[in-house]
């Protein structure tokens, strides 16, 4: 959730059953590309990014589950995909779609129970699926216990210092401590009442009131995570993928934004990329590689504008990974990409760590939609639902991202639904949006929930197949999707599906691209084209014409069909190149 970075430019426990073996693995995928040494398996993964909510209703109840997702773990595996990262799915009021948390050794009673997920991940494991799961530090939740005893206790009192809060300004409090804005909109802090109603206190929250930032200069806050990451290690998971994690450390004395020189010095912000954050990962990682087998941690940190102070959290006892949102906010337009892909291996060549690449998640417009737009960039301050897009258009350019995306040295995400096309659904009736970003931006911004509606999977109408028939899912989906199910798709050789498992094929079978090696071939004005290993061809054509492919070598794998071997305006291919034969006539 960028926005705050683009701007600128005592708990319950439960009885479980005991740990689980790590790692995926114990059965072999049927088909293997020759050995290649690897280091580690998240270095080149397709990593897919399940959100339960969407994925599949086991139940009934329209909402998806842990026994939904057992149920497609088949489908995933002829995906072929390496790793599903869920979204939280720990007990939660589901003030922001399960960012608030109440409970990590709870599984969500909507989404099933501790002994669901134990099982899935067994089932996952013996697939040759990892598992990572989601880890939100920033903030709790209002219902946890500690956030309900920080409000009963006096200001000042151990269990206030677990959060932040603070008195208000004014002559009598009534104004917030600080000028910080929620990322949500509004103000970044609510305030409480006392026992008696009167009010008291102000506490921080970034996001939601729901979601109060923890204090990390707490040393209990501190021991809770790292119990929190050793509870789900010891049941098997292979890694966490760290939410909004550069935002966790605060400035101690919650300065005015307006007051601060952070435009000027690195890590001066209040509230963003704090230099105190790195002990945090310095200390996770040593937590992380105490276990055996390789356990993951991949930060969702959002610094677009500053490669430098990105690197720092890939330091070599940092983070093992970290998003890379450049090629999702990126035009479609070649120069543009070929940036961001240069500035991406060129930043990461000098780090160590393996570059992750991403078209969309769960908080962002869909591809589909976005590339039908006019203007093709993207940025989350302006999400611009509701704007005119050619969506034939659209999905014609998000098949060749794919295809350049899956051929890039890294990992790759996908996120549920991207590998059928599917659009933004833009015409949600207002009463159904749950996205607090709707409500706090005073029903001027509809939020992210288009992008989340459950996903078609069989049949000719709703809820094809997420949910048992007649089953009404959480977010009506679009009759038009009779045409995106997963059935639909795997009976049509030229779906979207059917290039994603035929590219995700490829991608196993080829050994160049689980090399770092990229080398840019001269191309004209709006052609992509360069070569991983010594004998594969990527093409993609952002020109106007379109461009002829019979020098180039036998055409492996196009996003749209060539005809004559002539590759169409806005599609993307990978070729064999002849023996010797490194150079483009393109
Ligand atoms: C991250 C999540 C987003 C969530 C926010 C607050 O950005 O991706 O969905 O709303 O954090 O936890």
């Amino acid at each position: 959730m960028p926005k705050h970075v683009a701007g600128k430019r005592g708990t319950a426990r439960r009885r479980m059953s005991g740990p689980v073996a790590s790692g995926a693995g114990t059965t072999k995928p049927k088909e293997k590309g020759p050995a290649v040494e690897r280091e580690s398996w998240w270095e080149t993964a397709v990593i897919y990014q399940v959100y339960v909510r969407s994925f599949t209703d086991g139940d009934g109840d329209g909402i998806g589950d842990l026994a939904g997702v057992r149920s497609r773990l088949g489908y995933l595996r002829e995906l072929g995909v390496d790793a599903i990262w869920f979204n939280p799915w720990y007990l939660s009021p589901m003030a922001d779609g399960g960012y608030d948390i109440v409970d990590y050794h709870e599984i969500e009673p909507l989404f099933g129970s501790i002994e669901q997920a134990e099982q899935l991940i067994a089932e996952a494991h013996a697939l040759g699926i990892r598992i990572v799961l989601d880890v939100v530090p920033n903030h709790g939740s209002d219902q946890e216990p500690w956030f309900g005893d920080a409000l009963t206790s006096p200001s000042g009192s151990p269990e206030r210092a677990r959060y932040h809060f603070r008195p208000g300004r004014g002559a009598n409090g009534e104004l917030a401590p600080n000028d910080w804005e929620s990322i949500f909109g509004g103000p970044a802090w609510t305030r409480t009442n006392g026992p008696e109603g009167q009010p008291g206190e102000w506490y921080l929250h970034l996001f939601a009131p729901e979601q109060p930032d923890y204090n990390w200069d707490n040393p209990e806050v501190r021991a809770h995570f790292d119990e929190v990451l050793r509870f789900w290690f010891d049941r098997g998971v292979d890694g966490f993928r760290i939410d909004s994690a550069a935002l966790l450390v605060k400035e101690p004395r919650l300065v005015d934004l307006g007051a601060s020189d952070w435009t000027r010095s690195p890590g001066g912000h209040p509230f963003v990329d704090r230099d105190g954050i790195h002990d945090v990962y310095r200390q996770w990682r040593r937590l992380a590689d105490s276990y055996t087998g390789k356990r993951l941690l991949v930060g969702e940190v959002w610094l677009p504008e500053q490669p430098d102070r990105f690197a720092r959290y890939l330091r070599p006892d940092e983070l093992h990974a970290a998003f890379n949102f450049s090629l999702l906010g990126c035009a479609f337009e070649a120069t543009a990409l070929r940036e961001v892909i240069e500035t991406t291996l060129d930043s990461h060549v000098a780090l160590g760590p393996w570059p992750t690449w991403v078209l969309s998640n769960h908080d962002v417009v869909r591809p589909v939609t976005r590339y039908g737009r006019c203007g093709t960039a993207f940025s989350m301050d302006d999400r611009r639902i509701g704007e005119a897009s050619d969506l034939e258009l659209g999905a014609r350019r998000a098949r060749a991202a794919a295809l350049l995306t899956l051929s890039l040295p890294g990992a790759v995400y996908i996120y549920q639904g991207e590998e059928l096309g599917l659009w933004e659904v833009e015409e949600l009736p207002d009463e159904l949006l749950e996205d607090p970003i709707w409500r706090r931006s005073g029903h001027t911004d509809r939020g992210r929930d288009g992008c989340r509606v459950p996903i078609p999977w069989t049949g000719q109408e709703a809820p094809f197949g997420f949910g048992p028939d007649g089953s009404t899912p959480w977010l009506p989906q679009p009759a038009q999707w009779k045409d995106f199910t997963v059935e639909a798709e795997s009976a049509d050789a030229g779906s979207m599906l059917e290039l994603y498992r035929a590219a995700l094929r490829l991608r196993r079978l080829e050994p160049a691209f689980r090399t770092r090696e990229l080398r840019w071939l001269p191309a004209r004005d709006g052609v992509l084209v360069y070569c991983r290993g010594t004998d594969l061809l990527v093409v993609a054509n952002l020109s106007d014409q379109p461009i002829d492919l019979s020098r180039s070598g036998e055409v492996l794998l196009s996003s749209a069909p060539t005809q004559e071997a002539k590759l169409p305006v806005d599609c993307a291919a990978w070729l064999r190149l002849p023996a010797g034969r490194l150079r483009s006539d393109l």
